[in-house]
């Protein structure tokens, strides 16, 4: 039974009297190096005495619910506000894991007390992670509407640094809507609708339809949606918060909205989860969706490609080949390495079009990715190792890891085809690391780097900060490296 779990915030000052119910919980941080509590100001200072084990109802971790008559109180021990970027992470953790705690029970009220700020806001930021939930398809929902209520002198500061992350829950929350979307509802062209609806936002959305894509010349990505009744497309979505003369940075996203394997059809129990193909074009419009509400000051272009690989009578063959908008020809051998041919096409028509400084793009793009780094960490396969440093701090700092992996020549070389410039497929090993090499071959001199997300845009096990299901990873990661980016690369 799935419970929706949407916070309602509340700012106020530290109230003298408050009403207590059954209905709530009073969460109330602890220092024990000083011994300090941050309590409710209508609060005796009997407070510990309430604290023993006659009231102890559950504790994990630094977490401890007690219950005393009306009264419930989840105290939490020892949160570190130092202001780094590890420690603030830390806190956001404990927020996702208070909630999580706090989800299991059925108050409707929770209340925080404090004195000082407490780096309460990423705190709270970390809560709205882990309240997320999927439900729209559900008849009877379970939502339950909470208020948190925080009670603060400093209340307006705060609330003012809580809003730098409602752009970030926003984006990440569009992410995960898409993801968790079946392909029945969000294919190709109601992706695009999706993506229309953010031209409110200031985005500048331009759609191309298949006519236009074969003048292009996008044949590689035409030829994977060629044997679905769904028709393809590509979208751009500008964010321009920089200066005229700011070359964009650009980020590309795989949308395939189902991955059959085409005519290389996929067995039933890898095809469960195709749905989710889409997943890089979900954070690309995550990401501008965050972008353009927080009205960053830079020039940022997502490029999504939205394609159905499916097997009908019009469908692609195993051995055809075709021409890519780089000009080059491609044997495509398997049909179900399907993510590469859309990538291709947009990233080099991307390089040229939109002369961008550098070029990130997202893709659930192999199996293999979940067999070498699991869950945990996306691949980062890169041309420019300071580019690839920057992801890689960025990942550390807002815990979207990732790890690098090589492309070196010997791989590249796997590529080589009989008939046609490259074959779709490299291997035998090394599966993540061919279709790099493969996405390589059609990036000319900029800066680019390729994440492999397949095991990172969906999690069977929740965690702190995301409940089972889409994740919405890469959002934060990109958000961060793009606001801090200084162009040295
Ligand atoms: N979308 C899949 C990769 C994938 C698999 C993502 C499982 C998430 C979970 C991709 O299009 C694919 O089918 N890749 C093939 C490539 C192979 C045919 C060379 C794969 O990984 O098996
Ligand atoms: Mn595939
Ligand atoms: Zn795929």
């Amino acid at each position: 039974m799935s419970v929706i779990n949407s916070l309602k915030l509340n700012f106020s000052a530290n109230k003298k009297k408050v009403k207590s119910s059954y209905d709530t919980i009073h969460l109330i941080f602890y220092d024990s190096k000083n011994n300090l509590w941050s309590k409710p100001k209508w609060f005796d200072d009997q407070l510990t005495s309430l604290f023993t084990n006659k009231n102890f109802i559950k504790k994990i971790d630094s977490l401890s619910v007690f219950k005393s008559g009306y009264n419930s109180f989840l105290i939490i021990k020892d949160v570190s506000c130092a202001d780094d970027d590890n420690s603030l992470y830390k806190t956001e953790k404990l927020g996702g894991k208070t909630f999580a705690l706090i989800k299991n029970f059925n108050f409707s009220e929770i209340n925080i007390y404090l004195d000082e700020d407490l780096c309460l806001a990423r705190f709270i930021y970390g809560m709205y992670l882990n309240s997320y939930n999927f439900e729209n398809y559900k008849s009877t929902k379970k939502t339950i509407f909470k208020n948190l209520n925080i009670q603060s002198d400093n209340f307006k500061k705060i609330s003012n640094e809580f809003k730098n992350y409602k752009p970030l829950i926003s984006g990440i929350f569009l992410t995960r809507d898409l993801v968790w979307k079946p392909a029945n509802i969000l294919f190709p062209k109601s992706f695009v609708q999706e993506c229309q609806r953010l031209s409110k936002q200031g985005l500048k959305i331009t759609v191309y339809n298949e006519l236009q894509l074969k003048k292009l010349k996008m044949d590689a990505l035409l030829a994977v949606g060629q044997g679905s009744r769904q028709p393809s497309y590509v979208v751009t979505l500008e964010w321009k918060g920089g200066h005229a003369k700011q070359k964009p940075l650009a980020i590309l996203g795989k949308g395939v909205c189902f991955d059959s394997g085409g005519l290389s059809l996929k067995p039933a129990k890898s095809m469960e989860d195709m749905k989710w193909d889409m997943g890089g074009a979900g954070v690309t419009v995550g990401l501008m969706d965050a972008i353009s509400k927080s009205k960053l000051n830079k020039n940022v272009t997502g490029i999504i490609g939205l394609v159905e690989n499916m097997p009908d009578g019009n469908a692609q063959r195993p051995g055809d080949v075709v021409k890519s908008f780089s000009g080059q020809t491609i044997e495509v051998l398997n049909t179900d390495a399907e993510g590469r041919l859309v990538l291709a096409d947009l990233l080099s028509w991307s390089e040229k079009k939109f002369n961008p400084a550098f070029m990130i793009d997202l893709a659930t793009l192999t199996g293999a990715m979940i067999i070498s780094l699991g869950n945990v960490r996306a691949g980062l396969f890169t041309n420019n190792k300071k580019l690839a440093e920057k992801i890689f701090n960025s990942g550390e700092k807002t815990g979207d890891k990732v790890w690098n992996m090589p492309i070196d020549d010997e791989y590249n070389s796997l590529l080589d085809a009989d008939i046609a410039d490259m074959k779709n497929i490299g291997g035998p090993g090394a599966g993540s690391i061919t279709a790099a090499c493969f996405l390589k071959r059609h990036v000319n001199n900029t800066p680019w780097a390729h994440l492999d997300i397949a095991g990172v845009t969906w999690k069977n096990k929740s965690d702190p900060l995301n409940p089972r299901g889409a994740s919405g990873w890469g959002v934060k990661l990109l958000f961060d490296l793009i606001k801090n980016f200084d162009y040295k690369i």
